[in-house]
């Protein structure tokens, strides 16, 4: 886990203007993956050179396949087909990253090699045995390290499954999706809870033979992958922090193109505007498979809420967002069903229950979720964990806070924004690296 960095952001001004925000990190890191095991090659456009998706682009790169981002956000993958990647001569380190280490297990269980998979302190805590288990399933060898990285992976030949997943999650589906490229037969997936579908549909712009919708999807082996244009579009989860300090400042206006508004993820925007937000979507059009928009937002006064259970997975990156939301509501704000928050990169329910007790909001946690009781937030000094999401939800808390706010290890904020300091200032935020 990253222990450096330091924020300081300040109660300020309106936040105006008119911008685009990094392209999206599922989406980045899915062109990669299947960019590299289709034939021909992939010109992804939009592509967000965070550092989670650099260190899937350096994987692939340790997997033999030809990768060429002079230009940063147009990357040019040269596909190497599905039985085309090449033992790696060292473990291949995902960094901070749970998506690039779940979805590279799914298509490296398909390989006539091992490989070792590890990741920085953070990723090194988070549970593998989620994806190991359904690609053990189908044929791969793994050992994990007490259930998380080091994983090791003996691929091989697969057999196709009906996966009934213990847990909505998009990284576990799509781990097992990708492995089903392998498999001989139809692999499918059925899922507790609505998750991000960007796998299905990219695999199908790909060619492959997919179905998904209510809470199941299959996908068809062998399959065969062509090469395509990918465009990426903003990324909802980098947005949504520029909204919502739009929301919390007063006098403001913010416009934010070229959005991804597909509907596995806009929970966000549900619940921004059950708290009383004003945030509109305007000019729907698409990028490919995704639907894409302009987003609008304008100072509003936020109402505590209990939030809807099946909202919680379609606004599953942006829960650290709505805490710091509803410590600056009037009332308070109930959060059930969110037990998976404990498993991202840092616990996020603890730290962020944490974080705005040291700014003087109570917060009642319970093992699944918590209650905020909204109120004045002061000044004072938060740590992040060394947790991106924690870190961009408490300079948006700092907008309504009584003093400035530093905030502690935020080095990390780089895997999935960069340049989110400057963009924020140029909106108006008052947030500087101390
Ligand atoms: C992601 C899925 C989600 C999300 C993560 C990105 C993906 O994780 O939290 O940031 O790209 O598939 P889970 O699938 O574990 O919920």
């Amino acid at each position: 886990m990253a222990t450096e960095g330091k924020f300081i952001a300040s109660p300020g001004r309106a936040i105006s203007g008119r911008i685009r925000v990094p392209g999206d990190k599922s989406i980045s890191h899915r062109a990669l993956m299947l960019g590299a095991v289709a034939e021909g090659q992939t010109l992804i456009s939009g592509f967000l050179a965070g550092e989670d998706c650099l260190a899937t682009m350096t994987a692939l790169r340790g997997l033999g396949v030809i990768i060429d981002d002079r230009d940063s956000n147009r990357v040019l993958v040269q596909g190497v087909g599905l039985h085309g990647l090449r033992p790696a001569n060292a473990p291949l380190d995902m960094g901070n990253s749970g998506t690039g280490m779940r979805l590279l297990a799914g298509l490296l269980a398909g390989q006539n090699f091992t490989t070792e998979l590890t990741g920085d302190a953070s990723l090194c805590q988070r549970p593998m045995e989620r994806v190991a288990k359904p690609l053990r399933q189908m044929g791969a060898r793994i050992t994990t390290t007490n259930g998380c990285p080091p994983l090791r992976i003996n691929g091989g030949s697969l057999e196709a499954i009906d996966f009934i997943s213990p847990v909505a999650s998009a990284q576990v589906k799509s781990a097992v999706l990708l492995a089903g490229l392998y498999a001989d037969g139809n692999t499918q997936v059925r899922e507790p809870g609505i998750t991000r579908d960007h796998t299905e549909r990219m695999l199908q712009t790909f060619g492959a033979h997919v179905s998904y919708g209510d809470q199941v999807s299959a996908v068809n082996g062998p399959a065969r992958l062509t090469g395509c244009k990918v465009a990426v579009p903003g990324d909802l989860s980098s947005a949504a922090f520029a909204l919502g300090a739009g929301c919390l400042a007063t006098g403001s206006g913010l416009t934010i193109e070229g959005v991804g508004i597909n509907p596995t993820r806009t929970g966000i925007l549900d619940i921004l505007r059950l708290m009383g937000a004003d945030v509109s979507i305007t000019e729907r059009s698409a990028m490919g498979a995704e639907p894409v928009a302009t987003l609008v937002a304008r100072s509003s006064q936020l109402q505590g809420v209990v939030i809807p259970a099946a909202l919680i997975p379609l606004a599953i990156d942006e829960l650290p967002l709505v805490f710091a939301m509803a410590a600056c509501a009037d009332g308070e704000t109930v959060v059930t069903g969110a037990e998976e928050l404990r498993h991202k990169e840092s616990d996020r329910i603890a730290v962020m229950a944490a974080g705005l007790r040291n700014l003087g909001i109570r917060v009642d946690e319970s093992p699944d979720g918590a209650v905020i009781h909204g109120g004045q937030i002061q000044g004072g000094e938060v740590d992040s964990a060394g947790d991106h999401r924690i870190a961009m939800a408490f300079c948006v808390a700092a907008m309504a806070a009584a003093g400035p706010v530093t905030i502690l290890n935020t080095a990390n904020v780089a895997t999935s924004f960069p340049g989110f300091i400057t963009l924020m200032q140029s909106i108006g935020m008052q947030v500087a690296n101390g």
